[in-house]
């Protein structure tokens, strides 16, 4: 890298809009959204999807509410006018869905498109050419009258041939390409130069669409760009304005927001954000951002796993982990306190203690999207006791008392540290019955029966102590009690229980049940112990050898 970029690199000049209105304004409707994938996210696959890829993608994209979905650039080639045609000959889109077909201001290619389109019910015919400085002169050697010329053509091409599609529904677009990177005035002289030769009125629109073809400065500027456009262009009215960003300052999300600020009505870009580089806008974000602030987004992802399935079964694509939304980890917590906050928030949800959502750490409710709450937390050496117990109980219906909680969340930790990864409830809950249930050393239970007369309970215990039988009585004012009493006949060091809690570990006469045990011993030290048994009196008996076994 350089020591002074600035030798090589120049700051983007700002749009002069002093009065800039959009930062005082707060979004409250959903655009109207283009899908692209199929054109722009197809274009950007190494391998392209075939006819059959793309007709799946389709009606996911269908399914999930798109209108507007960018079909191809049919006349780019066979595959992608073979599909076009496939669409509409089996009538694939419903009634309300526009079929966009892209198409740069060449004749010969503006001719195929509108043979590719013959029968649609519905089509928004693209064009476009790009208008910025670099690609004047890099590209096209041409000068900004040049540039208007070939847009001018491209438009009046497509005008002359709107009679072809008769009985089709016909919305017209044109993109200044690069539009970011292009001087406003001067996208604004090409973009009238079009509605000069298309004649757009507030009934029978065309889409302006303004690309952030390359992201070349902050988010703001594209927002001062597009406000520019919406107050100066002419015949607003008579307009839909469109976004298209593009990521490569990883921004695209933040520049089709504030873009709408701006006073744009359209917003172009991927599920998932697959695009060329860096990638188109992902719309599920947008959508889903708008969702968190009590918006509806005009589209559902209410199974995002699912379309997230198809979409990288059909792109060869795959969604990272953090993607905001539909990233595998990003309803799940690994840091201890994180855990305990979005436990304790999840908690009131559930007992209906708010009316909005405000859970810590969680934007939206993930089973709104089809997420389960169980993905939430997840335990590894970062986790605190809240993860391990959340997981004990959400997936087994273990409730450990919050105290014990104490003793067995570092004991996890520990055990999850060595293992150097993450790990499942089944493997929490193998260490939770190694640490406790299974102890049978030095005390293991042989047998246990108690009486009672006049209030008081006799017990008789037959144990094994270092595999070696001892037998005892006591009595209490319950079996626990008579079971302590006969372990200090039996000249055990002097223990009492300081803690009892008991549930059943599933439904059924036969369930068994799990007992949680606290005991103090004489020299202060404090164990916890569990026991299970279908007999709840046996299940504390063992919990108090459990105990003893870990003393
Ligand atoms: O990024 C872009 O500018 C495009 C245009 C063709 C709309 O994809
Ligand atoms: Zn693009």
């Amino acid at each position: 890298m350089l020591k002074d970029p600035s030798q090589k690199y120049r700051p983007f000049a700002p749009v002069h809009l002093p009065d800039r209105q959009w930062p005082n304004r707060v979004l409250t409707r959903a655009p109207i959204w283009c899908s692209v994938d199929l054109r722009d996210g197809n274009q950007a696959l190494a391998v392209p999807m075939n006819v059959s890829q793309k007709l799946e993608l389709f009606q996911t994209l269908v399914k999930c509410g798109f209108k507007e979905i960018e079909v191809g650039f049919p006349s780019a080639s066979n595959t992608e006018f073979a599909f076009n045609r496939r669409l509409i000959a089996e009538n694939r889109a419903p009634e309300d869905v526009w079929l966009q077909a892209l198409v740069q201001a060449r004749e010969d290619l503006i001719e195929r498109t509108f043979e590719s389109l013959v029968g649609a019910r519905k089509a928004i015919i693209h064009l476009y050419n790009s208008t910025s400085p670099a690609q004047r002169r890099v590209v096209f050697g041409k000068a900004k009258k040049e540039i208007v010329q070939v847009a001018v053509r491209g438009a009046k091409w497509i005008q002359d041939r709107l009679p072809r599609l008769k009985g089709t529904e016909v919305m017209l677009q044109y993109s200044p390409e690069s539009f970011s990177a292009t001087e406003v005035e001067f996208a604004k002289e090409v973009a009238e130069a079009v509605m000069d030769v298309w004649q757009p009125t507030p009934q029978r629109k065309m889409i302006l669409n303004l690309p952030d073809t390359v992201e070349v400065a902050m988010p703001n500027v594209y927002a001062d760009q597009i406000e520019w456009i919406c107050r100066n262009i002419r015949d607003r009215d008579s307009l839909v304005i469109s976004l298209h960003t593009h990521n490569d300052r990883c921004t695209g999300v933040a520049a089709t927001e504030l873009g709408l600020l701006a006073g744009a009505d359209r917003v172009e870009g991927t599920i998932f954000g697959n695009g060329e580089r860096t990638g188109n806008l992902d719309i599920v974000t947008v959508a889903l951002n708008l969702y968190m602030h009590g918006i509806d987004p005009k589209l559902d992802f209410s199974d995002l796993t699912a379309m997230l399935e198809v979409y990288e079964r059909c792109t060869g694509m795959t969604v990272p982990p953090r993607q905001p939304y539909a990233g595998e980890l990003v309803f799940t917590a690994f840091s201890g306190s994180h855990q305990d906050a979005i436990k304790k928030g999840l908690a009131e949800w559930e007992r209906g203690g708010r009316q909005h959502w405000d859970v810590p750490y969680l934007t939206i409710d993930p089973t709104d999207i089809g997420r389960e709450y169980r993905e939430v937390i997840r335990v590894n050496s970062q986790s605190g006791k809240g993860g391990v117990a959340y997981l004990l109980e959400s997936e087994f219906g273990i409730e450990l008392p919050k105290e014990m909680q104490r003793e067995f969340g570092p004991i996890a930790n520990d055990a999850v540290d060595r293992l150097g990864r993450e790990v499942s409830g089944a493997e929490l809950k193998a260490m939770f019955w190694r640490e406790y249930i299974e102890r049978t050393a030095p005390w293991q239970l042989q047998g246990f029966e108690t009486e009672s007369r006049n209030g008081l309970v006799r017990c008789h215990a037959r144990l094994l102590r270092d595999q070696q039988p001892v037998e005892f009585s006591g009595e209490g004012n319950g079996p626990l009690a008579a079971l302590v009493h006969g372990f200090s006949t039996a000249g055990v060091p002097r223990f009492e229980i300081t803690q009892y809690s008991e549930h059943a570990l599933g439904a059924g006469e036969e369930a068994a049940a799990i007992a949680y045990i606290q005991v103090k011993h004489s020299d202060g030290r404090i164990r916890w112990g569990a026991g299970v048994d279908t007999n709840i009196e046996l299940a504390s008996v063992k919990a108090v050898l459990s105990a003893l076994n870990r003393s």
